[in-house]
């Protein structure tokens, strides 16, 4: 050992140096120790003294013991993260008698009842992880989820504590001419010094992860909304004034938003005022603030020449998401977070259920499907796993997951399934009813649902507490009175969890017939048990099963049906997912089966081969409209197939092999391109020049992307002719951004050319900036790698923005001819993203970790590999409590 260089303690001992600095493992938090706070909080006044540099905040808690709670001592324990007080009082005096403990601060009280006054001062443009009170762009806002506002000021920083807040802030008029908060402002006026102030108070108690502040100079554009009661309400969304014409969709959808949830679950605003502020640094999409929303830009701002249709429909989806947890988030909030999943799964069901009203409910199903079967199941199937309740974290942050959203969301609408909507719609008045300004529980939400509805949801409750996707295994005899289906659940074992209870699940089913085309009438059937058989009504001499129709259940289905059973369901069944989960049965199954080395010559041209027609019948079906033919043309991801590839074989040892994915894929694709190239250069022709605003434009964009992917794979120069003529022809960034993804993938000097020319086009526009970083780090290229490298350098690149940070690493990690990159490089350069990114900010780093985190389901070079990258973060000094957490939880699994 090179004393010189290592540091000793003053005996000189470096191992006891060593020892002196280990640090201590972050605190795990469980559920089951949940206890209610000693202390209620009925008013809270902050005041803020507000500079970038400085900001002065002194804090009036209103404080007295909680009668629910049996004498819990003197002592009253504030949440603090990175506080010190610059000064304690206690009913006007200066006061001693408390202490810091940890991060936190403990005062000692005399009596039952007393108001509180402490001043901490804060640095906002110091302020890199975004959390609290932070600088962006020259504005100040806050973000206080779940634990930001105990960055701002020492205070009971959980949800069930909740208080009513008057703030009264003051700045300089030229830095920050608009001055908001939660509520209504109710005074304003001039200060000294070309200072100004502004007055808010909010009505409705709030937990302190509600807060919020925004100071800065922006404008608005401004409407109004009357409520169903009659009642005016003033909408606002702010953004900086070069921004402000690309916010009408915003106001639409949120107007569109506040009607529908009168029409549909009967909730009425409850303010006077919305404000919704778009900022560029933002670690999450957009947050609920009590009547002041703050936004992630990238789910503001649209128009046709700089967002694409998907673009679009994120802004209504997440405006509805952020308007909707008005009801279901702030009056009824979380007893703690723990029950995170009450919020944001029904809020997702309802977002969810919003958007398929306004975008039309067949697509918006699959493209949700699409999003759990890509982002939630490998969370289930891997270290990661937890249940949408969690029973223990050590960061919050690192548990706002696909899990506790969008599986939380299909639980919820399992729920509504067998309900039907109008019980279910009883069900959820009497939720808002019971527990209408309550911090509630998951437990609460169920029992209301159990009430309302009718439904017995004993069994059911499973869903909260069990992780892992259940898988059903299905299969069929013909009996004599009708086909006898059998069913054989399992719900594998996820870290910390085994040997776990059959699942209650609703399956739409319906049988119908090969032979004759007759469809079969649908019904919902419910399974309780491991195994179970039910005999189903025949619509014909040949059946075939639709089953999980609607996507009834988030679970994988298990069966052997023959190809032309589902060639037969691809092109004739009446439930559109069902069609589409066919098409894509269809594909994983030859492209797993493939990509394991389990196809001879000949069963991979059957395999191929049966596709195509598949894909015929999808191409040529004038019943169908673009949107959905757009839809049914999209091959499964390589990460679902990664998925899919990944589950045990019949030796229990089939590890997933992303190059051979890969390989199969493109060859399928070439396959597709090569037999039907007459089909789609005439479905090409129809859809090439709709126009924009023609009301079948949506779909005819769609469509004509997903031609040019086909051709990419079977015909390179045909596929960047078509693509060039549709970037230079474009009057829209559907279009653009279309042509530019085909084009990436190409070797072809029409690659430079038109990555140049929307660079050009749009250098200072970050959103759509961030578009041409994300375009490249998920191109299809043999070079992605060295070109990523090359775009971290690239001047406009900067790992303090958030949403650049993941336009070219979380893209490139989405990337498996990237990320998998057999050297390991790929892998490499994530874990050195996560190790700079950590310092500056943790709860973004902690997101790069899951790829990695899948490492026991690839092959063996790969999986010691990413195991490697794991180690080495986890060696590293001064590790934030997120990535602490995502890291050992990934090695440990
Ligand atoms: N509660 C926010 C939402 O779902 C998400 C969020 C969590 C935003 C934490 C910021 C920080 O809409
Ligand atoms: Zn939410």
């Amino acid at each position: 050992m090179d004393i010189a260089t290592t540091p000793t303690n003053p005996e000189g001992n470096p191992e006891l140096a060593d020892a002196a600095h280990m640090p201590t493992d972050p605190p795990v938090i469980r559920r089951e120790d949940y206890a209610p706070f000693p202390w209620l909080v009925p008013e809270t006044a902050l005041d803020f003294k507000l500079g970038a540099d400085k900001t002065v905040v002194t804090s009036r808690l209103m404080v007295r013991r909680n009668p629910a709670c049996e004498y819990a001592g003197t002592e009253l324990r504030l949440n603090g993260d990175g506080l010190s007080a610059a000064s304690v009082s206690v009913d006007g005096a200066p006061f001693s008698d408390h202490a810091m403990d940890g991060p936190d601060l403990v005062i000692t009280l005399p009596g039952s009842s007393h108001e509180v006054e402490i001043v901490t001062e804060i640095n906002p443009s110091a302020n890199t992880q975004l959390m609290g009170l932070y600088a962006s762009n020259g504005m100040l806002c806050t973000q206080c989820e779940a634990e930001g506002f105990r960055r701002i000021t020492f205070f009971p920083d959980r949800p069930d504590v909740l208080s009513t807040y008057r703030v009264r802030m003051s700045g300089p008029r030229s830095d920050f001419p608009i001055l908001l908060c939660n509520g209504n402002q109710e005074a304003s006026g001039e200060g000294e010094d070309g200072t100004h102030w502004a007055e808010w108070h909010d009505p409705w108690p709030k937990p302190s992860y509600l807060f919020a502040l925004v100071a800065g100079d922006l404008v608005a554009n401004s409407a109004t909304f009357t409520t169903m009661n009659g009642r005016e309400v003033e909408l606002n969304v702010w953004v900086r004034e070069e921004d402000l014409a690309r916010t009408d969709h915003a106001m639409e959808s949120l107007k569109k938003s506040m009607k529908w949830d009168e029409d549909t679950f009967g909730r009425e605003y409850d303010l006077d005022l919305y404000n919704i502020v778009a900022v560029s640094d933002f670690n999450m999409g957009a947050m609920e603030n009590k009547g002041l929303n703050v936004f992630n830009t990238k789910y503001v701002l649209a128009d046709p020449d700089t967002a694409t249709d998907a673009d679009f429909d994120a802004v209504e989806g997440v405006i509805a998401h952020e308007y909707f947890h008005n009801w279901s988030g702030n009056r009824i909030t979380c007893r703690d977070w723990f029950q995170l999943s009450l919020k944001e799964g029904f809020t997702v069901l309802r977002d969810q259920l919003f958007s398929q009203d306004m975008q039309g409910e067949a697509v918006k199903r699959i493209e949700d499907v699409r999003i759990l079967r890509a982002a939630q199941f490998p969370e289930d199937a891997g270290p990661l796993a937890h249940p949408i309740r969690p029973d223990s974290y050590r960061e919050i942050s690192n548990f706002y997951t696909a899990t506790v959203y969008n599986k939380g969301a299909e639980v919820i609408r399992m729920m509504r399934s067998m309900a039907g909507p109008d019980a279910f719609r009883e069900g959820t008045d009497l939720y808002f009813d019971r527990h209408d300004g309550e911090a509630a529980t998951c437990e609460d939400f169920v029992t209301a649902i159990e009430d309302g509805t009718g439904l017995e949801l004993a069994q059911f409750r499973r869903w909260y507490r069990q992780a892992g996707t259940p898988r059903v295994q299905v299969s069929q005899t013909l009996g004599s009175d009708g086909l006898d289906v059998t069913f054989k659940q399992t719900v594998p074992d996820t870290p910390g969890q085994t040997d776990k209870g059959a699942m209650h699940i609703p399956l739409r089913v319906a049988v119908h017939c090969r032979e004759t085309g007759a469809l079969g009438n649908e019904q919902l059937i419910e399974l309780r048990h491991d195994e179970q058989t039910i005999t189903l009504p025949l619509a014909g001499p040949v059946p075939v099963l639709s089953i999980n129709r609607g996507f009834t259940a988030p679970v994988v289905i298990e069966r052997d049906l023959e190809t032309e059973d589902l060639v037969f369901l691809a092109a004739k069944d009446d439930d559109p997912f069902a069609r589409y989960e066919a098409l894509q049965d269809l594909a994983v199954r030859h492209l797993v089966a493939a990509a394991s080395f389990e196809l001879d010559e000949a069963g991979r041209a059957a395999g191929k081969l049966a596709l195509r027609d598949a894909f015929r019948s999808i191409i040529t079906d004038d019943s169908l409209d673009h949107s959905m033919r757009g839809e049914l043309m999209m091959l499964p991801s390589e990460t679902y197939l990664f998925e899919a590839m990944a589950g045990t074989d019949s030796a229990g040892i089939r590890k997933a092999d992303p190059g051979q994915i890969h390989k199969e894929r493109e060859q399928l694709k070439a396959a597709i391109g090569v037999g039907l190239k007459r089909e789609l250069e005439s479905l090409y022709a129809q859809v090439a020049d709709i126009a924009y605003d023609d009301p079948i434009g949506r779909g005819a964009r769609k469509v004509k992307t997903q031609i040019a992917a086909l051709f990419a794979a079977s015909d390179p120069e045909r596929a960047a002719i078509m693509a060039s003529r549709q970037y230079d022809a474009a009057d829209n960034m559907t279009d653009r951004q279309g042509a530019l993804m085909v084009l990436c993938g190409l070797q072809s000097p029409s690659r430079e050319e038109r990555l140049q020319a929307f660079y050009d086009r749009y250098k200072g526009n970050a959103l759509v900036i961030d578009k041409w970083f994300t375009l490249q780090a998920l191109s299809l290229h043999p070079d992605v790698i060295d070109q990523v490298r090359a775009l971290a350098q690239h001047p406009d690149f900067t790992m303090k923005n958030p949403n650049r940070v993941r336009s070219l690493y979380m893209a490139f990690a989405g990337n498996p001819q990237g990320f998998h990159a057999k050297d390991g490089s790929g892998y490499k350069m994530i874990a050195d993203v996560i190790l700079a990114l950590d310092p500056i900010n943790p709860q973004t780093a902690a997101r790069f970790v899951s790829p990695l985190g899948r490492w026991r389901r690839i092959e063996s070079v790969r999986a010691g590999l990413m195991k490697a990258e794991l180690e080495r973060i986890a060696g590293a000094d001064g590790l934030s409590r997120d990535t602490f957490e995502q890291v050992s939880r990934s090695l440990d699994g």
